[in-house]
């Protein structure tokens, strides 16, 4: 990896200063954590497919409308980024009862919701990334109130969007997480969706089986994790079938 200067590093990512000021280098490691980090392996491969699959559903995104920091691939593990102020909130939308929400309200797993719900957690990894209300949000100013909409009509539009691309290829999205960012351009500042969208960060269940094709396999202890976020790469597209079965994809690929 060449000597740049690392401006931060997450559990699955690291951000390099990009080649202008106002970009970045989003670098994808194939390290896995769940449960705030108590739990975490080294998955072969994960960095090189969520690489893949955030910039493909980035650019599907923008095709509808939907700002976002992608700016291009690097290659098969890095891509540019627009610089960006993370807004300090995980944006979750559902359509199906797992996980927290399951546990929390206790639900069954896989009940279908009434109607897209749209929860907010504090990015705070101290405090376990605990779900927030409104109020909370701006009385301790992490986002105003038209930050908020734009959070919320956004995230609907992806998730109306994302369903639709899923169901075609015969996959449920069942929720994700999206993070946030503000893009401060002359002298306006606008709402635009930054970090990534990954098999790491929404449920995806195959419509005919409800076979797990994201992290829950890691969290879950499930195994087959690279493979199937391989599958999901595969149906979307991403992934090419080299003939003789295996896919096309260079695993080890590093930063150049
Ligand atoms: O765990 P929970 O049910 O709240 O997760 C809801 C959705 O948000 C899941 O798709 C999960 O993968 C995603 N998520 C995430 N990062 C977190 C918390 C949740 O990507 N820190």
């Amino acid at each position: 990896m060449s000597r740049r200067r690392m401006v931060y590093e997450g559990k699955a990512k690291i951000l390099y200063e990009g080649p202008e000021p106002h970009l970045l280098v989003q670098y994808f490691k194939d390290d896995a954590t769940a449960f705030n980090a108590e739990k975490k392996a080294v998955l072969d491969g994960k960095g090189v497919l969520n690489n893949r699959i955030s910039e493909y559903m980035m650019t599907r995104l923008g095709e509808i409308g939907i700002p976002h920091h992608f700016v291009k691939r690097l290659n098969m593990r890095e891509q540019l980024i627009k610089k960006v102020e993370i807004i300090p909130l995980e944006v979750i939308v559902r359509n199906v009862a797992a996980g927290t929400m399951a546990k929390r309200l206790g639900l069954e797993e896989g009940e279908r919701l009434p109607r897209a719900v749209v929860e907010f957690c504090y990015k705070k990894d101290e405090l376990g990334d605990p779900l927030v209300a409104e109020e909370h949000i701006s009385a301790f100013g992490w986002a105003t109130p038209p930050e908020v909409d734009d959070m919320v009509s956004l995230a609907l539009r992806t998730n109306d969007f994302m369903c639709g691309l899923f169901a075609g290829v015969g996959i449920r999205l069942v929720d994700f997480k999206l993070e946030f960012g503000r893009l401060f351009e002359n002298e306006t500042v606008r709402t635009i969706l930054a970090d990534e969208i990954s098999p790491d960060s929404c449920r995806l269940w195959d419509m005919d089986t409800n076979k797990k094709l994201d992290k829950d396999r890691f969290r879950r202890d499930l195994g087959g994790v690279t493979e199937a976020y391989s599958e999901v790469a595969r149906r979307l597209g991403i992934l090419r079938d080299s003939g003789d079965g295996a896919d096309v994809v260079d695993f080890k690929g590093g930063s150049k």
